[in-house]
């Protein structure tokens, strides 16, 4: 069995690379990043609208937290957008909001690596390379490729059957070991490990870990919407979900618009879903005493939603204001952002160009003339 070790190859040109990126980001240190003994943590995110506070609570959150203990990968998908052909300056423009916000938010460019899926041209050969690995009917069979042709019977392209592939490459690019990623991805995961394992077992080595996905349960919180009807989404009903850089006057107009009931009528009554909904956004914003003064104003049937619900805009302002700004700032600062896209992409593609490496190694593609 050969067995890879993902060391640090840098050539003179990177070198000098890295001294001038080190100016540009001082507390980089190259070896800090890449030599780490860390696992690492990827994870891809579609490029579509805007983020809001379920994003923010369900998915974001966490990833700002992994920064500081694992080796981390994180990157907008937006050559899987392209299954859905979307018009080229939206594409454009998507990549760019989504980029905004999850630094806005906390995604640090000199911590983890931040990187636009296209500006890696490697996960595109690793694609390839995996391609001939995955099998047509195991592809087929995919529950997600299955719902994509019921509701895009026009057009099923072959991107959309291999989307698992593009997925898998991906993850194996970087040797990932953790994915964080919702109940909804992990059959794509599972097509993963099958490539990685399938991979390592046709060409007797040990070179691709199997990625599992990140067990986030214990800090998943499932982030209600303002509907009364479950989930914070951007596809549910208009005025369902709070995004992150709305201005305070709609973000108080939508939470005095959520739905309510006529109140308690017994003491300590079970609160019915809405309600209990915006207790539970309450818990994500406001201050342990603002949560207990309205339910103990519940409990005792004195609770005016009026007040709650101005109460709970306030304090969703107040979370989100410093995000917004952010946001803004970043967005008039074109070049900034940028520059962390680039920054990012070379981080990424030190790492993925040593799997590549070693892919063609392994398959014998290096050297065909020695
Ligand atoms: N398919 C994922 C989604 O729809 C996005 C994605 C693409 C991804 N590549 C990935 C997620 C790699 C995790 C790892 O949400």
């Amino acid at each position: 069995m050969l067995c890879y070790l993902s060391a640090p190859l840098l050539s003179a040109s990177e070198s000098l690379n890295r001294l001038q990126k080190t100016e540009l980001f001082p507390n980089h240190t190259e070896s800090a990043y890449f030599c780490t003994m860390k696992e690492r943590v990827l994870s891809g995110v579609r490029s579509t609208g805007n983020l809001h506070l379920g994003n923010y609570f369900g998915a974001l959150k966490n990833f700002i937290q992994m920064q500081d203990q694992y080796e981390c990968y994180f990157f907008i998908a937006n050559l899987h957008a392209l299954t859905t052909h979307p018009e080229p300056e939206m594409l454009k423009r998507s990549v760019k909001a989504v980029l905004t916000e999850y630094i806005a938010c906390g995604l640090d460019p000199e911590k983890s690596a931040i990187y636009v899926q296209s500006d890696v041209p490697e996960i595109s050969e690793l694609y390839t390379l995996l391609n001939m690995v995955a099998y047509k009917g195991e592809l087929e069979k995919c529950t997600s490729f299955k719902e994509k042709i019921k509701k895009h019977a026009e057009n099923i392209n072959a991107g959309l059957l291999t989307y698992p592939v593009l997925m898998a490459a991906d993850i194996l690019i970087h040797r990932a070991h953790k994915v964080p990623v919702g109940k909804d991805q992990e059959q794509h995961l599972e097509m993963a490990r099958n490539f990685a394992v399938r991979f390592n077992h046709k060409y007797g080595v040990d070179f691709f870990p199997e990625p599992f996905a990140f067990d986030m349960s214990g800090q998943l919180i499932k982030v209600p919407g303002l509907d009364g009807s479950g989930k914070m989404g951007k596809s549910e009903s208009e005025g369902n979900a709070i995004f992150l850089r709305e201005d305070a006057d709609a973000i108080r107009k939508k939470v005095m618009r959520a739905k309510t009931d006529s109140g308690p009528t017994q003491p300590n009554q079970e609160k019915p879903v809405e309600i209990s909904n915006l207790f539970t956004l309450m818990q994500l914003v406001s201050a342990p005493e603002t949560i207990a003064f309205f339910d103990d104003a519940y409990n005792n049937c004195s609770i005016r939603y009026g007040d709650l619900k101005k109460q709970l805009a306030e304090d969703i302002i107040a979370f989100t204001t410093p995000l917004k700004e952010k946001i803004l700032e970043l967005e008039n600062n074109p070049k900034q952002l940028q520059e962390i896209a680039e920054y990012g992409a070379e981080k990424a593609r030190k790492s993925a160009r040593q799997t590549l490496g070693a892919v063609h190694d392994i398959m014998g593609l290096t050297s065909i003339w020695k």
